[in-house]
């Protein structure tokens, strides 16, 4: 251990601690910009800068390691009128436009400029208003506002190994890019959002799609129906303050019915189906000899990361639409005539942890009820602005339950919203359709959790299936390369595109990190366990879809509305 004091209080940590996580760990905030607490050191913006004495001059907390006997000082005057500087050039160069801003009040910047109590610049007004980037149909990149801390190009080359952005040009002219300042939807960008939750600022954020769903909740001609997505409800919460993970199922079910949706659906109950469908592509592949490894298709930022950087897997990849899709192609075919209401009267919206699903459900291909299947995608985020426009407070309303039909679900649908959980439920059906024998535990605890690659070799009947499940782009990409060298075989992989999966996806709550991560995978077992059906194949009402409408897993309905195709991306 380490012994050294911050502000005269004496301190003990492990060596290769940080002042910053020294100081922190006695109750000691130091402001940070380009910090990020899952991203390596960049040390750039200087916003840190404490005293130590002996040292030549100020020190960034962010990046140097405490020694034995260290005596810091966070708050003498040279370092505050230090980092009162800093901030004051960052200000000069950003717009300040903080009331029409998508962070306003969740921005770091703002943040600290309302704590130093900034009244005047004295410098000049150096900034200027950049074109914004609205070609994506996911996000926004607006550089005006970039106070060019480098987050963002970490999260995008290291974490996902995508690069669609980095740093570019020198000195006054130095600025995040991408390859040719090409917009993001001319590059190998994968609409994944990861970007949007790093930045500390309002330069990259969703696409929002806010005014579309108002719109059609204000046209009495129109039935609207909701979907949220297994992940949503151990993350809103967050957005209205609640510890993270909170799981705030029937008080987000009540908020959509305030809101004026006709009816409040579960995608969970697509998980479910989709476990069907693959668990049966995955029986017949066995019984074909492969493709293998057949790999999950419900991440449309992983199905983009194929289609761009691996074209030569796409037949690997499940034929599967993802949950949402299956959603709204059932939404506006059985429910449809279930109801008796026309289709083109039917508008679907998805609340959905992920930007990269605004792209998928825009896809040319994701019409097969014959109507645009998906209307309008929402974020966690967007969902939680209208929300609040709306003046409902989400911790004090009452809760209630889903809607039937698509509102019955199991605890196997929960659990795709975390990292392992689409692996696990597909097990937990494909063991006891192919043995006919009872599962007796149904937790797979080997697939779960945050590490990036996880393996195991799973007995059934005597087979011996090698499964593996990945999270995030970068770790996919080493799991891929490593079936193309022949290095390792396998016979099903999971992969999502974010890190922790869907509960850290890029349209969650700003303040996504793995801290908040781990909290929310646990809520995501713990609404699994007390769910009083834990396996897809026990849903009734999936029984129910199939006798009256789909008639069998895989059969010529199922082709047509909940499988697809793939496409290479040049
Ligand atoms: S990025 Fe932050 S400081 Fe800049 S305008 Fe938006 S809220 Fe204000
Ligand atoms: S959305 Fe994902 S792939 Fe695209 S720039 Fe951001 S981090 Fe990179
Ligand atoms: S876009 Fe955001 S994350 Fe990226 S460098 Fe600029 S401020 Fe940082
Ligand atoms: S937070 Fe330390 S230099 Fe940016």
């Amino acid at each position: 251990m380490i012994n050294l004091s911050i502000n005269n209080i004496p301190v003990s940590v492990e060596e290769g601690t940080t002042i910053l996580q020294a100081a922190k760990m006695i109750g000691v905030e130091i402001p940070t910009l380009c910090y990020h607490e899952d991203q390596s050191v960049k040390a750039n913006c200087r916003i840190c800068l404490v005293e130590v004495k002996g040292a030549k001059g100020l020190l960034t907390a962010c990046s140097t390691k405490v020694f034995e006997g260290m005596e810091v000082f966070t708050n003498t005057r040279a370092a505050r009128d230090a980092r009162k500087t800093v901030l004051e050039l960052i200000l000069a160069s950003h717009p300040m436009d903080c009331l029409k801003c998508i962070r306003n009040q969740k921005c770091e910047l703002q943040k600290y400029a309302a704590e130093f109590f900034i009244e005047e610049l004295p410098f000049e007004r150096t900034y200027q208003i950049l074109p914004k980037d609205e070609s994506s149909p996911s996000i926004v990149k607006d550089l005006s506002k970039c106070i060019k801390c480098g987050r963002c190009v970490e999260v995008c080359q290291s974490i996902q190994s995508v690069g669609a952005i980095s740093y570019s040009h020198r000195s006054d002219e130095y600025r995040i890019a991408t390859l040719f300042e090409l917009p993001l939807n001319e590059t190998v960008c994968v609409y994944c959002g990861q970007c949007s939750l790093a930045c500390p600022v309002g330069a990259i954020y969703e696409k929002s799609e806010i005014e579309k769903v108002w719109k059609a909740l204000g046209d009495p001609e129109m039935h609207v129906v909701v979907q949220t997505a297994p992940a949503v409800r151990v993350s809103l919460g967050e957005e209205f303050g609640m510890e993270p993970g909170s799981i705030v199922t029937g008080q987000m079910v009540t908020a959509l019915r305030m809101l004026g949706f006709d009816r409040v659906f579960d995608t969970d109950f697509t998980a479910d189906l989709t476990i069907i469908e693959e668990g049966n592509e995955f029986l017949q592949r066995l019984k074909n000899g492969g493709p293998f490894p057949m790999f999950t298709s419900c991440s449309p930022g992983w199905v983009n990361f194929v289609e761009t950087f691996y074209p030569e897997f796409m037949a690997n990849l499940s034929t599967c639409k993802s949950p949402q899709q299956m959603f709204g192609a059932l939404a506006k075919t059985y429910y449809a005539q279930k109801m008796g209401i026309s289709p083109d009267k039917i508008f679907v919206v998805s609340v959905m942890p992920c930007t990269a699903k605004k792209y998928e459900s825009a896809r040319e291909e994701m019409n097969s009820s014959g109507f645009r299947d998906v209307d309008v995608v929402l974020t966690t985020r967007e969902l939680a602005r209208m929300i609040r426009e709306s003046g409902i407070d989400l911790k004090k309303i009452v809760e209630s339950e889903f809607d039937a039909p698509f509102g019955i679900t199991s605890g196997a649908g929960v659990i795709f919203g975390a990292s392992g959980g689409v692996m696990e439920a597909a097990l937990r059906t494909v063991y006891e359709v192919v043995t006919q024998r009872e599962l007796g535990k149904l937790d797979f605890e080997d697939v779960r959790g945050l590490d990036g690659i996880k393996e195991a070799v799973i007995n059934i009947d005597g087979l011996e299936v090698k499964i593996a499940v990945a999270n995030s782009l970068s770790n996919a990409r080493h799991l891929v390369d490593k079936i193309k060298s022949g290095e390792r075989e396998y016979h099903f992989i999971e992969v999502m595109c974010c890190p922790g999966g869907c509960i850290g996806g890029g349209g969650q709550p700003i303040g996504t990190v793995n801290r908040v991560r781990n909290e929310r995978i646990k809520s995501i077992y713990e609404v699994d366990a007390n769910m009083p059906i834990r396996q897809s194949h026990k849903n009734p009402v999936i029984k129910q879809l199939y006798d009256e409408f789909l008639e069998k897993p895989l059969g010529e309905r199922s082709h047509h509305l909940l499988h697809t195709h793939y496409r290479a991306r040049g």
